[in-house]
């Protein structure tokens, strides 16, 4: 018998590109190629309408296929139709995908990208703050079926990502905040960030945000280099986000707000069970405090922690929480002491 192994190259190279109008200056020179079943761009309906005639200008007579906003619609009825038009554009295996758009995009983008012909390449331009730090980076994709969260997806890296901070001057400043929610996040898992951060003198102010996008991109990347299907190093980017998701079902904050407060809420639970850095808690604190320009306490109903996809031990929560400037730990605690305790806090905390 002979035995044969495949190793899987697991990171395709993804070239990722920062720069004020990179859009249209990386993006028009490949407009001849994407013609003719060369590509197509997909977008969504409030991009579509803010960006056609940037979209006409650099990318006219490139196929167009646009999506109604927002995340109800990031569904596997999105995929199949947005698949379909890519078969009615004639795409080839050597075709590509132009995701444009936020993280919802991206990620709908990406997956039927990675599916169509069993993987054609996709070029994100991410349009929002949070996917440009965020989602574009690590060449995770998904849809949420049947009522649950990215269940379907997969793993396929961008051939090429083109953030461009010309896109924040639409964005809303709640959408701005949830990219800030990202950005503290990596703050609190990257020391040079985090003094950024701290010292800024106003967190949403556009050019600031421009600023930080490649630290913020080079700092995920990094991480997604050491551990592309999140079999370790990757869980620190969850930080926050346990007690985040609980939040985010039972209140009406953005995503980007609810990582606010678990970045708060578990770095005070972190301090009374790990040897944590005393002075980095209290400036992560008031730099989740700014960022939420003082939010009110959000309700706390957190059984959905226990749903998280890491929690598959009954009864268990896991959690990766901030310890010092740069570090984190994994704790793990019963859910009965795990509400108990940000009872407690919330309570400290009022
Ligand atoms: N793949 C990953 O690693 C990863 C990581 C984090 C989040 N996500 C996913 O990302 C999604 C959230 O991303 P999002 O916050 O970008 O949401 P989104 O894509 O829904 O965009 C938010 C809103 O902003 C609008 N918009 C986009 N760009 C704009 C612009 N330049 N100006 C004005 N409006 C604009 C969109 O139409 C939408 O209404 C979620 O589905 C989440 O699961 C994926």
């Amino acid at each position: 018998m002979k035995t044969f192994r495949i190793t899987e190259r697991e990171a395709r190279e993804s070239v990722i590109v920062c720069r004020k109008n990179a859009f249209a200056s990386e993006l028009a020179p490949l407009r001849e190629k994407l013609l003719g079943g060369g590509g197509i761009i997909f977008t969504d309906s409030n991009v579509f309408a803010l960006y056609k005639k940037q979209i006409e200008k650099y990318l006219g007579g490139v196929p167009v296929f646009v999506m109604p906003a927002g995340e109800e619609h990031k569904n596997e009825e999105t995929l199949f139709h947005l698949l379909n038009a890519m078969r009615e554009a004639d795409l080839r295996r050597n075709s590509c995908l132009v995701a444009l758009g936020g993280g919802v995009v991206g990620d709908v983008g990406g997956l039927a990208s990675g599916l169509y012909m069993r993987g054609i390449s996709c070029i994100q331009v991410p349009t929002t703050l949070l996917a440009q730090v965020d989602s574009s980076v690590g060449g995770k994709t998904a849809v949420d079926f049947g009522g649950v969260k990215n269940l379907i997806g997969a793993f396929h890296q961008p051939a090429r990502v083109i953030a461009d901070p010309s896109f924040f001057k639409t964005l809303p400043r709640r959408e701005l905040r949830c990219g800030l929610g990202e950005i503290v996040k990596h703050g609190a898992l990257s020391a040079p960030l985090f003094e950024k951060l701290v010292s800024a003198t106003d967190l949403l102010d556009l050019s600031f945000l421009g600023g930080i996008v490649p630290e913020n991109v080079a700092f995920k990347a990094s991480v997604v280099r050491k551990d592309p299907r999140e079999k370790g190093l990757r869980r620190c980017l969850n930080l926050g986000h346990t007690t985040g998701h609980a939040i985010e079902l039972c209140s009406n904050l953005s995503h980007g707000e609810c990582v606010l407060w678990g970045l708060l809420f578990e770095s005070k639970l972190a301090a009374r069970h790990l040897r944590t850095d005393r002075e980095f808690g209290e400036k992560l604190a008031a730099l989740c405090f700014r960022a939420l320009e003082g939010g009110k306490m959000p309700p706390l109903e957190l059984e959905s922690a226990l749903l998280d996809k890491k929690n598959t031990a009954s009864g268990e929560v896991t959690l990766a929480v901030p310890v010092a400037a740069g570090a984190f730990e994994i704790l793990q605690l019963p859910f009965a002491q795990y509400q108990a305790e940000i009872m407690k806090i919330a309570e400290e905390l009022c």
